[in-house]
């Protein structure tokens, strides 16, 4: 009698690249070709097992179309779902553009490192992101502002090229009501409307007239790289050394997981050794970052 026949078929892990099936609940047009996609899981094993936390990613797929790398947008104190805000910009993420509410796609993740937001108990945070690099922040944000008696001042400083290009309008709007936020939302010049009532100008001008104190506080720096350049000087100016600031890369990826290689730079693979980085960490990388 063949012994290997009597085995039990041991499954205990999950496939790697197997993706969860995420049924699209909620969709918000946040902007031109900007939209959130609150996902739930189909199946509430899946749910129930899940977690996350910020600064984390994951691949979403369309059947057919392919897999787009895209930050959890959401906070993990928001159980239930998760949330992504993407830009359509090429094939996945016109694929993704197309579905409706109620509509199935893949999710698997999460992955990466995250905001060590445990490390930054008792300090003031200033978080300062352009166009739609708000939305890894917006996970970190939310996570800080429901544990809210853990830290001290939060500043959140916010730009877009216009109006119709700010993100997240209804929670901006929210943010700008709380007590215990400072928040400056900046579009381009040329950029505001006759009704616009923030202010008008670049990211860095704004920080540099708001001048934020360093003491006892950490930044989170998310954008374009135009914006990150002409930024880091103002930051290095009020006193935040590198080591105190953090962002979070975009490498182009495909399995996300450390395999294929696509990611890295230098020996560090950004999907696994990030992507969440401080710039004293970039500094160390090679010349390209
Ligand atoms: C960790 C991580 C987090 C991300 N988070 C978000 C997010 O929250 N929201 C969001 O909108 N996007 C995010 N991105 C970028 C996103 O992955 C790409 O825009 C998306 O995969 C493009 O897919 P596509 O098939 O539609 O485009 P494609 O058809 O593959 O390409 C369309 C165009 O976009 C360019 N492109 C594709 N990927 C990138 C990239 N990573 N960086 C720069 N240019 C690129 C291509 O060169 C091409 O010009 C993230 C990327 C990474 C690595
Ligand atoms: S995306 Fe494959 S190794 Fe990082």
């Amino acid at each position: 009698m063949s012994t290997l026949a009597a085995q039990p078929v041991a499954r205990t892990e999950r496939n790697l690249y197997m993706p969860y099936r995420m049924r699209i609940a909620r969709i918000t047009d946040e902007a031109p070709a900007v939209k959130t996609f609150r996902l739930e899981f189909v199946d509430p094993a899946d749910a129930e097992q899940f977690s996350f936390k910020a600064g984390q990613f994951g691949e979403y797929s369309v059947y057919g179309e392919g897999e787009s790398t895209f930050c959890i947008a959401s906070s993990p104190t928001r159980k239930g779902y998760i949330e992504c805000t993407f830009r359509q910009v090429g094939r996945v993420t016109s694929a993704l553009a197309d579905r409706d509410e109620g509509d199935i796609i893949g999710f698997r993740g999460p992955y990466g490192n995250v905001f060590p937001i445990e490390q930054w108990r008792g300090k003031n945070l200033l978080f300062i992101a352009g166009g739609i690099a708000l939305p890894p922040m917006r996970c970190v944000i939310w996570n800080c502002l429901d544990l809210r008696d853990q830290y001290k001042d939060v500043s959140i400083v916010y730009g877009a090229r216009t109006v119709a290009d700010l993100v997240y309008k209804h929670e901006l709007a929210e943010w700008g009501t709380r007590p215990d936020v400072k928040l400056a939302v900046t579009v381009d010049p040329g950029g505001e409307t006759p009704d616009w009532k923030g202010h008008v100008g670049f990211v860095p001008t704004v920080l540099d007239k708001l001048a934020p104190s360093s003491d006892n506080a950490i930044a989170v720096l998310c954008g374009p790289p135009i914006m990150i350049k002409l930024t880091m000087p103002v930051l290095t100016k009020l006193g935040f050394t590198p080591e105190n600031i953090y962002t979070t890369l975009e490498n182009r990826m495909k399995c996300g997981v450390g395999k294929c290689g696509r990611c890295n730079v230098g020996k560090l693979y950004v999907c696994k050794d990030g992507p969440v980085f401080t710039f004293a960490q970039l500094a160390a990388l090679p010349a390209e970052y």
